[in-house]
């Protein structure tokens, strides 16, 4: 087998070759799910989110999690971490929505965000919301404002801006200053203190998110820190804190570059925080799903003639999964077939069939040479994958497929895997579309 496939999918336990069936996501053969259900096609495993959450529970077994929805806002995934656990961190009143359509108690989530509308935090509140992660002065005093009108004490955290680089990519960064994310660090003794004393507030806490694909732990414990001292003047002072929202941001080894694990990541929590009594929380988002999902994908063709170099076609494309197109990001791209893991590699661009020159998913990949209707499987595509996907070029939504050998074998038939969404029908792309009429200014057609 090419050695970087070899390697790509000896590093992810929900990989494995067959010599015959190719290779199979949790063990089923990606091969049954692209002919069952075609492509583009996202496919989730199961067993290997469990896995996860009970890996991430294990090493902070005190610490409140709470899923980051943004990164996989499906029913199913959300269902799933909820059965083990799992609170939420929603950005918007949909996330909020789906996370309790899934099973999770308002009690047990937590709204962030730099943007909640008044009508947002107003449903939050009369939901019975457990955390608000607010995000500035001006976000405060409407919390506070809409609470009081409906005799309700909202429970805040300040989501401090500590002005710590991530490092990661400058899109994804959040926790330096002049980031549109969370309140100036030297404002929040003060405006914890007016928290304090406003009607229908409660504020019980700090949040710090900087930002996401973070490896290493010396920015994750430089802004817990900053947090910690803030703790300790903050009681100084003789204002009562009892949490920490210690954001997400855990990066996942997309290139197999060496991993940060959860556990590292916890010690520099414990570090910072022990002694301090108080509840702790993360939002993970993509540490958990990303390893979880990949986008299985068919080639339209290989466009050889007077190439520099071989251009393999894909039916998957930027408006699927953008992550390659928006942030520059590598996946791993590896062939389904038995045969074409076997074979001698040639060097190509992988592309998608959109009309932009970024709508590239990998330059100078080695891969077996893949005829029509080969099938590719994109891995670590479970976070920010199908979330952002639109349907530029009038492209549909792409199917998505839960495998779950513990699924009841009549839901899946037997296979251990089923459709948690169709492929959008084309029509449904112009459904809610309406063509002003003849008798309007607007005439169409003429
Ligand atoms: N908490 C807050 C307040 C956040 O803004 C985020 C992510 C998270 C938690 C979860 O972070 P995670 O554990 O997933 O790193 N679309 C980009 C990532 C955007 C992240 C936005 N905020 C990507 O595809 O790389």
């Amino acid at each position: 087998m090419d050695a970087s496939a070899a390697a790509l999918i000896a590093a992810r336990p929900a990989l494995r070759a067959d010599a015959m069936d190719g290779l199979l996501f949790e063990d089923v053969p990606l091969a049954a799910i692209a002919a069952a259900h075609g492509t583009p096609c996202w496919v989730y495993g199961a067993e290997t989110l469990r896995r996860r959450f009970r890996r991430l529970r294990a090493c902070m077994p005190s610490i409140a999690i709470h899923y980051a929805v943004k990164a996989n806002d499906h029913l199913a995934i959300l269902a799933l971490l909820a059965e083990q656990g799992a609170g939420a961190d929603v950005v918007s009143a949909g996330e909020f929505l789906r996370a309790r359509a899934a099973g999770i108690p308002a009690s047990r989530i937590v709204f962030s965000g730099v943007g909640k509308t008044g009508a947002e935090i107003a449903l939050a509140l009369e939901a019975g919301i457990g955390q608000i992660n607010v995000e500035s002065a001006e976000e405060l005093c409407e919390i506070s404002a809409l609470a009081a009108a409906r005799g309700l004490m909202a429970r805040v955290a300040l989501r401090a801006n500590p002005d710590v680089d991530a490092g990661t990519h400058e899109k994804i960064a959040t926790g330096r200053a002049g980031d549109k994310f969370g309140i100036p660090f030297a404002d929040i003794a003060a405006l914890y203190a007016e928290a304090a004393r406003l009607p229908g507030i409660l504020p019980v806490g700090l949040a710090v998110h900087i930002g996401s694909q973070v490896f290493g732990t010396a920015a994750f414990g430089a802004a817990y820190r900053k947090l910690a001292d803030m703790v300790r003047h903050l009681r100084t002072a003789q204002l009562p804190i009892e949490m920490v929202d210690c954001g997400g941001g855990l990066g996942v080894p997309y290139e197999d570059q060496p991993e940060t694990l959860p556990e590292a990541w916890a010690g520099a929590i414990e570090a910072a925080f022990a002694g301090l009594d108080l509840r702790l929380a993360i939002e993970p988002g993509r540490w958990l799903v990303a390893p979880a999902g990949i986008l299985l994908a068919s080639v339209i063709r290989t466009k050889r003639a007077g190439m520099a170099r071989p251009i393999l076609v894909l039916d998957a494309a930027m408006n699927d999964l953008v992550r390659p197109a928006m942030y520059g990001a590598w996946h791993g791209i590896v062939p389904v077939a038995a045969a074409a893991l076997a074979s001698p590699c040639e060097i190509v661009d992988i592309a998608g069939p959109v009309c932009e020159s970024a709508d590239m998913f990998g330059r100078g990949r080695s891969i077996a040479p893949l005829e029509e209707a080969a099938l590719v499987a994109i891995l670590d595509a479970g976070a920010y994958g199908a979330v952002m996907s639109s349907t530029y070029n009038a492209r549909p939504m792409a199917a998505q497929v839960l495998v779950d050998q513990s699924m009841d074998l009549s839901i899946a038939g037997g296979s251990g895997f089923c459709a948690i969404r169709e492929r959008q029908a084309v029509e449904s792309m112009w459904s809610m579309e309406r063509v002003p009429s003849a008798a309007g200014k607007l005439v169409l057609g003429a």
